[in-house]
């Protein structure tokens, strides 16, 4: 086919889809440097002079005012190597990327309809080699055996990206050993023998793939189908000290992001561009870092004493709850009226993640006591679920675990101090929770390979091995079988209560194995499992019924993502939840809409 008639026929296509979507519309071409279009090139459109942000409240946005968040919209080219945004009447810059190419930025003056960039091939086998993400490098790195390689995943993963330019840089043993202790104090349960040879084997293991690039696989090539199918938007929330960790999508249609570790939340109206911050309340001798108060002291700039964590919205008032980690208590938000209350649990330990039943009542793991809470919205009081232990040494713990947070906070070294075992001895771990159709409340335990499910009628309990390691967050379709997050195996796991079976998903990343799913969610429509690629910056989705993956690729560099939300048309909320915010690109966390259309 002639090449320049098949340029035009793709160009009136999209000049179509621009004409749906706005009276105006700007396209820019990319090609390669002989001028031959490039398709799947990933294109993030931003505005050239965005709205200031507010930074008036110790570096924050002032509570309470509305403002608006430039949005910047990411989109892939066409086989014509074309991608088209609406008109923002404004200058604009194009940041171009593309596996094999160089990075590209381009600006455009306001009103320009056409623009076009010619991408340089990159040759240089490092740089190659620094562009592919973070999983690629984790997946090549010789930790010695898989046991440990694993365990690594495990508790080295899930706070940040392995394997990104931040953490596979020269540093010697003693700097890795440094680095180890104070992850260790941030909550990493590392086993002491690895904290031991891990130093050695981190230096040498990055340095040996730096020098032998080689040895690094190549990703899968971006799907072509994400030109006609995808668009993606971001909204700059929080800045690099932040930790955006969950989010819900509200029954007004905004978005709620909880910043874990600034104790703020962000609403983000994805029709308006508008944003509104609320500051979570403290009482009167709240200290900061809260009762894990020793934990952070060497982080730069924190200001938080609740550790916001995770939200749920009671369908039967739109009221928000959302658990403080650091506090025993639960936190209500009426998003009506900007009103937020406190409810005082006094146990517990480590209000984790939370959902609501049909019967409105609130249920969430307590991470660190090793417990499930409910608290029943009709009476207001809170009952306390504890979970069996596995044996003397952990229940001792366990049951004395706000004592040993109260001497860490008072200067004792005790995470550093007490054995590590492979097995996290001490520390279960209740994590993800969920309910399924029938009412069952199921939960995943984190470090003991176990879901678990209670009967909210009887508060009988009944536990369950996974043949898998790492069970994170956990999510139930519609039909009521659980789909679980296999973190440190790069693999998701469906689970039928009828039949007591699992069926094992791994990621498709290419090398296998080499991602962290932190957290998925189900659209229940649609049959699509949505899976958050920590390691990879995707988003990985299997179509339940043809059991086929597609993954999409995100917008920025390290992007670890923590929770997945799914609207009825399908469209999918994620935020940017590295700790630390400064590994990302740009240092900006973001919070994330990625628009399919029926793909297939
Ligand atoms: C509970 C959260 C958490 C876990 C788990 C965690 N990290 Fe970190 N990591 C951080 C934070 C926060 C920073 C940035 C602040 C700092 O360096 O203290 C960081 C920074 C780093 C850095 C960069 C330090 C520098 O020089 O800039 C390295 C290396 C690192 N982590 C390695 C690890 C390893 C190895 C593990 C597993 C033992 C691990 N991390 C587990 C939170 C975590």
């Amino acid at each position: 086919m002639n090449r320049n008639h098949r340029y035009r026929r793709l160009g009136s296509a999209a000049a179509l889809v621009a004409a749906i979507g706005s009276a105006h519309a700007a396209t820019l071409a990319v090609t390669d440097t002989a001028g031959r279009p490039l398709a799947t090139a990933k294109v993030r459109e931003v505005a050239a002079v965005p709205t200031a942000l507010d930074t008036s409240d110790n570096g924050y946005p002032a509570p309470g005012q509305v403002r608006r968040v430039d949005p910047e919209i990411t989109r892939f080219t066409d086989a014509a190597g074309r991608a088209t945004w609406a008109d923002r009447n404004a200058p604009v810059i194009y940041h171009v990327r593309k596996p094999g190419y160089r990075d590209a930025s381009i600006s455009i003056a306001a009103g320009s309809a056409e623009a076009s960039v010619a991408l340089e091939p990159e040759t240089d086998a490092l740089k190659l080699a620094e562009a592919k993400p973070a999983n690629v490098w984790l997946g090549a790195l010789d930790l010695g055996d898989a046991a440990r390689k694993r365990h690594f995943m495990l508790q080295c993963a899930f706070c940040h990206q392995q394997g990104n330019a931040f953490l596979r840089r020269e540093r010697t043993p003693q700097e890795w050993s440094d680095a180890i202790s104070r992850m260790v104090r941030y909550g990493a349960r590392l086993a002491t023998e690895d904290q031991r040879a891990l130093p050695e084997m981190l230096a040498a293991g990055w340095r040996h793939l730096r020098e032998h690039p080689d040895l690094l696989a190549t990703p899968a090539p971006w799907d072509p189908a994400l030109a006609a199918t995808t668009t993606i938007t971001e909204w700059a929330i929080g800045d690099a000290m932040s930790q955006t960790h969950d989010q819900l999508l509200g029954l007004d249609g905004k978005v709620y992001v909880a910043d874990n570790i600034q104790d703020r939340l962000y609403r983000i109206d994805p029709q308006t561009n508008e944003v509104t911050l609320f500051k979570i309340p403290h009482r009167d001798g709240d200290v900061p870092g809260g009762l894990l108060s020793a934990r952070l002291k060497d982080f730069p700039r924190h200001d938080s004493s609740s550790n916001a964590h995770s939200l749920a919205q009671s369908a039967k008032d739109g009221h928000i709850f959302i658990t403080p980690s650091a506090q025993q208590r639960l936190v209500e938000f009426d998003p009506a009226t900007g009103a937020f209350e406190l409810h005082e649990m006094g146990a517990g330990f480590y209000p984790h993640t939370i959902r609501i039943d049909a019967k409105d009542r609130v249920w969430f793991t307590l991470a660190l006591s090793n417990q499930i809470a409910m608290f029943d919205r009709a009476t207001k009081r809170f009952t306390l679920h504890d979970l069996p232990t596995r044996g003397w040494r952990e229940w001792l713990t366990v049951t004395l675990i706000r004592p040993i947070f109260k001497l860490m906070s008072w200067g004792l070294p005790l995470a550093n101090w007490l054995p590590v075992d492979r097995i996290a001895t001490g520390t279960p771990l209740p994590y993800g929770i969920d309910i399924t159709p029938d009412g069952s409340v199921w939960f995943a335990r984190l470090h003991t390979d176990e879901i678990g499910r209670i009967d909210p009628a009887t508060g009988a309990m009944t536990m369950i091995a996974t043949p898998f390691a790492g069970p994170r967050r956990l999510r139930s379709d519609g039909e009521g079988n659980l789909w679980i997050g296999a973190f440190p195996e790069s693999a998701i796991a469906r689970y039928d209560p009828k039949t007591g079976a699992f069926t094992r998903y791994d990621l498709p990343v290419v090398p296998k194995g080499s991602d962290t799913p932190y957290a998925l969610n189900v659209d229940k429509k649609r049959g699509i499992v949505w899976v958050t690629g920590n390691q990879s910056d995707a988003l990985h989705a299997l179509d339940i019924k043809t059991q086929t993956w597609r993954s999409v690729p995100l917008p920025r560099r390290v992007a670890f993502t923590r929770d997945i939300e799914i609207a009825e048309d399908g469209t999918v909320y994620t935020s940017t939840s590295n700790f630390p915010s400064w590994h990302v690109e740009d240092a900006q966390p973001t919070m994330i809409r990625v628009q399919t259309t029926a793909a297939r």
